[in-house]
C-alpha cells in the first residue's frame, strides 16, 4: 500500500460551509483555532458544499463573502494562511469527479450525514457525492492535518480511504491525511436547549444561538435567558447541569481556564451569566467591527480572496495534473 508521505510536512486544511450565519460555536471550535495555526495552512469557505441542500442564491452569495470576512476578522493573516473561496478554484470540482470514480456507493451510503439528511427520492444527488468533493478539498493541498468537529471525522476517514485506494490503483498521487484525534474542544451547546449543539443551521431567530455578528445587547439578552436549573448550586456537572456547565465552558474557553475554575468565583447563576456575557462580547465585538469594515470595502475583500485563490490554485492544479495523468486522462490541458 502506497501512502506517499512527504517527510517533514505538516500542512493543515480546514473549511466551513457557508450554510448559515456563524455562531459562537464556530468561533470557539473553529475560527479561533484557525487563528492559532496559520503557517502552511489552507482555510476554505466551502460554498460548493452549500449547494447540496435547498438554498437561495442571494443569501448564499452574501454568506460566502461574510464568512470569508469573518475568517479574516478572526485573525487569519493573508500573508501567512491561504484563505479562499472553494468555487474560485475549479480544481475542486474536477478532482471531486475523479474521486467519485474511485469511491464506492456502499461507503458513501454509510455516511451518517447522508443518512440523516438524505436518502429521499428528492435528495440532491450532490448530497450523496459530497464527501468526494470534501476529499478533493483535502487531497488537492496535500493536507496532513484536517481539524474538524466530530461530525466530520467520518468524511476525513473517507478522504483517507479514497486516497489510499487511488494510490494503490493508479500509482502514488496523493498524500494521505491523518485521522485527527477526537478534538478535546468543548462543544458549545444551544443556550435554550443544552442537549443540542449550538448550530449555524438553526432558524435565524433561535433564542439559544449566539451569532458571531450579534450586537452586544443581543448577546447579553441571549445569555441572561440561557436555560439553567433550579437547584442553585454552582457546581460543574455537564450531565446533571448541562446548561450551567455550558456557560462555564464558554467562559473558561474565553479566559483560558478549566470550566470548574471559571465558575468558581461566582455565587449566583446570574453573576456567572453576566461574566460570561462580558467575555463573549469582549471577544466578538472587535471581530464584528472588523467584519463590518471588510464588508464595507468589497474591493479589498475581493482582492484578498483573489490572492488566496491564486495561491490555492497553484498548489491544487499541480495535484490535479498528477491525478489526471495517473487515472488515464489525456489532452492538451495539464
Ligand atoms: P459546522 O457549523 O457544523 O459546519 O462546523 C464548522 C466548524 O465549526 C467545525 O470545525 C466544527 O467543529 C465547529 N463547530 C460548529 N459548531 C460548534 C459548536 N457548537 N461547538 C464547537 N465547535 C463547533
Ligand atoms: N464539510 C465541512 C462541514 O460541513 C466543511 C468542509 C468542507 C471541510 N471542506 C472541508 C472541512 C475540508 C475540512 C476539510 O463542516
Amino acid at each position: 500500500m502506497t501512502t506517499h508521505p512527504l517527510p517533514g510536512r505538516d500542512r493543515l486544511l480546514s473549511g466551513i460551509t457557508p450554510s448559515g450565519s456563524l455562531t459562537l460555536g464556530n468561533y470557539l471550535g473553529a475560527l479561533r483555532r484557525f487563528r492559532d495555526a496559520q503557517d502552511d495552512a489552507f482555510y476554505v469557505v466551502a460554498n460548493l458544499h452549500a449547494l447540496t441542500t435547498a438554498h437561495d442564491p442571494t443569501p448564499l452569495r452574501e454568506r460566502t463573502m461574510s464568512t470569508a470576512a469573518l475568517f479574516f476578522a478572526s485573525g487569519l493573516d493573508p500573508d501567512r494562511a491561504t484563505v479562499f473561496v472553494q468555487s474560485d478554484v475549479p480544481a475542486h470540482v474536477e478532482l471531486g469527479y475523479l474521486l467519485e470514480c474511485v469511491a464506492y456507493v456502499g461507503e458513501l451510503g454509510r455516511m451518517i450525514q447522508f443518512k440523516e439528511k438524505g436518502g429521499q427520492p428528492r435528495t440532491r444527488a450532490s448530497l450523496f457525492t459530497y464527501p468526494c468533493l470534501m476529499a478533493a478539498d483535502i487531497l488537492l493541498y496535500e493536507a496532513v492535518r484536517v481539524p474538524v468537529g466530530g461530525d466530520q471525522s467520518q468524511h476525513v476517514e473517507l478522504a483517507r480511504d479514497v486516497a489510499i485506494r487511488f494510490n494503490g490503483l493508479y500509482g502514488p498521487t496523493f498524500v494521505v491525511p491523518e485521522l485527527a484525534a477526537a478534538p478535546a474542544a468543548a462543544r458549545v451547546r444551544d443556550l435554550a436547549d443544552p442537549a443540542r449543539k449550538m448550530s449555524k443551521s438553526a432558524p435565524d431567530d433561535a433564542a439559544g444561538v449566539i451569532r458571531m455578528l450579534d450586537r452586544p445587547d443581543v448577546i447579553r439578552r441571549k445569555i441572561q435567558r440561557a436555560v439553567t436549573d433550579g437547584d442553585g448550586r454552582m457546581v460543574y456537572d455537564p450531565d446533571a447541569k448541562p446548561g450551567l456547565a455550558n456557560l462555564a465552558e464558554i467562559l473558561g474557553a474565553l479566559t483560558g481556564q478549566a470550566p470548574a475554575e471559571a465558575m468558581s468565583g461566582y455565587g449566583r447563576y446570574g453573576d456567572l451569566k453576566s461574566a460570561c456575557a462580558d467575555a463573549v462580547v469582549d471577544a466578538l465585538d472587535p471581530v464584528r467591527r472588523r467584519h463590518d469594515q471588510l464588508m464595507g470595502d468589497v474591493d479589498e475583500l475581493t482582492a484578498l480572496l483573489a490572492r488566496g485563490a491564486q495561491r490555492a490554485a497553484e498548489v491544487a492544479d499541480r495535484t490535479l495534473g498528477r491525478a489526471r495523468a495517473a487515472i488515464g486522462l489525456v489532452g492538451a490541458r495539464r
